[in-house]
């Protein structure tokens, strides 16, 4: 069976592969194992339907399986479900050859690679993706970490996977909200820096929303493609370049927070958040009514929500003070001066209290709508 590659040029760079019945596919897993076990880390829905398979691939590899189920949901990406994984890989005398394989949505992924990065200083990576979301944004550049209390993703590392293995079959069992949030992350990079896939989502909407064979391999693949050229640019998220994968993010990280996580999945959080970020940059003079409203409306057709809870001003400026974009205590945003063209500046809250008042903004609900 075919499939399509694509190159992750950081160092050591590796290859994302993309394509149907890739589980089973054990020749694209063998160059990348370091030793004779693996730890997959998974969570109790994903390993239902796709534990089995990936153990048996891996066994005919010759490999030693370490099966670590976690519960499921964002509430569980805490520092006592990443503890839990460093009991488990201990207790089964895991070691530096042992490779760590993320086997789920972005939340496995996040917690698995975070796991990866700190057993015994470090320890290989293979991100198995089984989300859109994680397809197309969470398995590919390093990014792993867990949440605090008092802020999304706060506590984390910089460790990238040797491998990320996308079988687009599992899209097939993932719940149609699960599959609308991660269409928000693809919209994201036709809005950050790609057009001509904007343009392309828009006359493409039906198709993906019928997650229709070719149309989901072509945004999964741009996707990817998009991410990891920007990885490659900026892999430690140095320069600003990275920064601007977070359009939308501050506000959807407070979101997240304030609502309480999982109440809001991160996708529909960054849609709401989006499209603040927007209003935010037509109030600056950048982006026209149009082009906002053209958003609004690619949105609206993915079914996503377009309006913000509203949290309060204050509970909204402290979370947002509290983002990892913050410096010297200005926050900074992601705006966009067009559609494909974006941007990271900084901005003093009094431009921000037209945006967070549901009176004022149509893009905040004056109660909680989800
Ligand atoms: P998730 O991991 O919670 O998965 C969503 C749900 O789908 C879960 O209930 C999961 O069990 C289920 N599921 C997963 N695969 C399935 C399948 N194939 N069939 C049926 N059910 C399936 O959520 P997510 O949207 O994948 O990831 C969100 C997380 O990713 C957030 O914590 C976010 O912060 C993080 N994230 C990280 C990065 C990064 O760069 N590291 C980027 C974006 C998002
Ligand atoms: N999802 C944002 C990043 O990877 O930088």
């Amino acid at each position: 069976m075919s499939h399509s590659t694509l190159q992750v040029n950081v160092s050591p760079s590796y290859p994302i592969h993309v394509g149907s019945g890739l589980l089973q596919r054990g020749e694209l897993l063998a160059p990348h194992l370091t030793g004779r076990c693996c730890a997959v880390v998974t969570n109790s829905t994903v390993a239902q339907w796709y534990l089995e398979p990936l153990t048996h691939t891996l066994e005919t590899l010759g490999q030693t399986i370490i099966p670590i189920i976690l519960p499921d949901g964002e509430a569980f990406k805490t520092r006592a479900t990443f503890d839990h994984i460093h009991d488990c890989l201990l207790e089964h005398r895991a070691d530096r050859k042992t490779t760590v394989v993320a086997l789920g949505g972005g939340v496995v992924g996040d917690l698995a690679g975070y796991a990866a990065a700190t057993f015994l200083r470090g320890v290989s990576l293979i991100q198995v993706p089984t989300t859109l979301l994680s397809q197309v944004d969470s398995s590919v550049g390093g990014k792993t970490g867990i949440n605090h209390p008092l802020g999304k993703n706060m506590i984390g590392a910089f460790h990238q996977p040797k491998l990320v293995l996308i079988d687009t079959d599992t899209l097939a069992t993932l719940p149609q909200r699960e599959f609308l949030a991660g269409l928000a992350e693809v919209i994201k990079y036709g809005l950050i820096r790609d057009l001509t896939f904007f343009e392309w989502l828009e006359s493409h909407a039906s198709a993906l929303l019928q997650r229709q064979h070719e149309a989901m391999s072509h945004a999964i693949l741009t996707s990817c493609h998009n991410k990891a050229d920007v990885v490659a640019a900026d892999p430690l998220e140095q320069t600003g370049e990275r920064a601007l994968l977070n359009l939308g993010h501050t506000f959807g990280h407070a979101i997240e927070a304030g609502m309480g996580y999982g109440v809001w999945l991160h996708g529909e959080a960054v849609a709401a958040g989006t499209l603040l970020a927007a209003e935010l940059s037509h109030r600056l003079g950048r982006l026209t009514r149009t082009e906002v409203d053209r958003m609004l409306q690619l949105f609206q057709l993915f079914g996503l929500p377009t309006c913000a809870p509203d949290l309060g001003v204050e509970r909204w400026l402290s979370l947002m003070l509290g983002d990892k974009k913050v410096e010297n205590g200005v926050m900074r945003f992601v705006l966009l001066n067009h559609l494909g063209a974006a941007t990271l500046e900084g901005i003093e809250a009094d431009n921000l209290l037209p945006l967070l008042s549901p009176a004022s903004c149509r893009f905040v609900e004056p109660s909680p709508n989800r």
